[in-house]
């Protein structure tokens, strides 16, 4: 594999996703795979979650692991070609890239949209820029659109917690202060429409995903509707895609509350976090023995896991 940056990078996700939970039943099996060879981890953005999942996951597999966070600790790079770089860019990402690949075996970057501009944020310049002109693979850890590695650990999570063989799961907006990429949300869609799920979205209006993200899939707009059976309730904000970057205003009833839990098939409760409690979702929910997301967290070191041996060992 030379590059994981969303589910059509992979070409059996459900053998992917059994990778990952085989080695999460026996995670230093391949200790040795990676010796010798480095991870190099880049970080435009904040993170806790990936930085340290990934970074286990490497040294399970017996890799040494390099982090940078660019955005403090580097260059400011440039990405667009023929530019005259007598502005606030010191670095081109043609030698970025390249000069990064001579210190490590697979890169991984995490980069978020800028929100200034839909199209080039969904054209994801900086991680393709990497993609384009490193020489060794790319892996992303959450780019402007997508982010597979938090994708396959909550297949993972879906997987081991199932009690049906087609659970209803539902992907349902919730409110934030702050604009969020649609990323997660896109990519768990995309994965969630691979598997064999009644898959429900809900969001206010003007909340609309890419449309070629969720053709197929059934929106409902009245969150209490869409939670009717569910098995399990993915919540996540995002920010509007089509009056770009805009965040919902008083909406806070769209909050994950136990009123609304009851309402589902003792539904499992989903977040990738970090989550803001009591604005994303209620204490008593978070906390209740419903709730997944330490599980899906611990699954981000073995979803990584799965993805490194693939690129370690060259298959797809
Ligand atoms: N879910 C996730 O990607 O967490 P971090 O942003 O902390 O890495």
């Amino acid at each position: 594999m030379k590059k994981f940056s969303s589910i059509e990078d992979i070409e059996a996700p459900e053998g992917l996703i059994k990778l990952a939970l085989d080695q999460k039943s026996n995670p230093h099996e391949l200790s040795q795979l990676g010796k010798n060879k480095t991870l190099g981890l880049l970080f435009f953005n904040p993170s806790l979650r990936t930085r340290m999942s990934t970074q286990k996951a490497a040294m399970n597999l017996g890799m040494d692991v390099i982090v940078m966070n660019l955005n403090s600790d580097s260059w400011t790079l440039e990405f667009e070609d023929g530019s005259t770089m007598n502005s606030e860019s010191q670095e081109h990402i043609r030698e970025a890239a390249a000069v990064i690949s001579q210190y490590c075996d697979i890169i991984g970057v995490r980069t978020f949209p800028s929100f200034n501009d839909r199209e080039e944020d969904y054209s994801e310049v900086v991680l393709n820029g990497f993609v384009k002109h490193a020489s060794v693979p790319i892996i992303s850890l959450e780019s402007a659109t997508r982010h597979p590695l938090q994708s396959l650990a909550d297949m993972m999570t879906i997987e081991e917690h199932k009690v049906k063989k087609k659970p209803k799961i539902v992907l349902s907006w919730v409110p934030h202060p702050k604009a969020l990429p649609q990323a997660v949300a896109n990519s768990f869609v995309e994965w969630a429409k691979e598997g064999d799920f009644d898959l429900v979205i809900t969001h206010p209006n003007g909340f609309e995903l890419e449309g070629s993200i969720t053709n197929g899939v059934e929106v409902v707009s009245d969150q209490a509707e869409a939670f009717k059976d569910a098995d399990f309730i993915y919540a996540k904000n995002w920010s509007s895609y089509e009056d770009y970057g805009k965040i919902g205003e008083d909406l806070n009833d769209w909050m994950i509350s136990p009123e609304r839990m009851a309402i589902t098939n003792q539904g499992k409760f989903m977040h990738c976090l970090p989550v803001r409690r009591n604005v994303v979702v209620h204490d008593d929910v978070i906390d209740s023995q419903n709730s997944l997301v330490i599980e899906q967290a611990e699954n981000r070191i073995y979803a990584a896991q799965a993805v490194l041996i693939k690129m370690l060992n060259d298959e797809n």
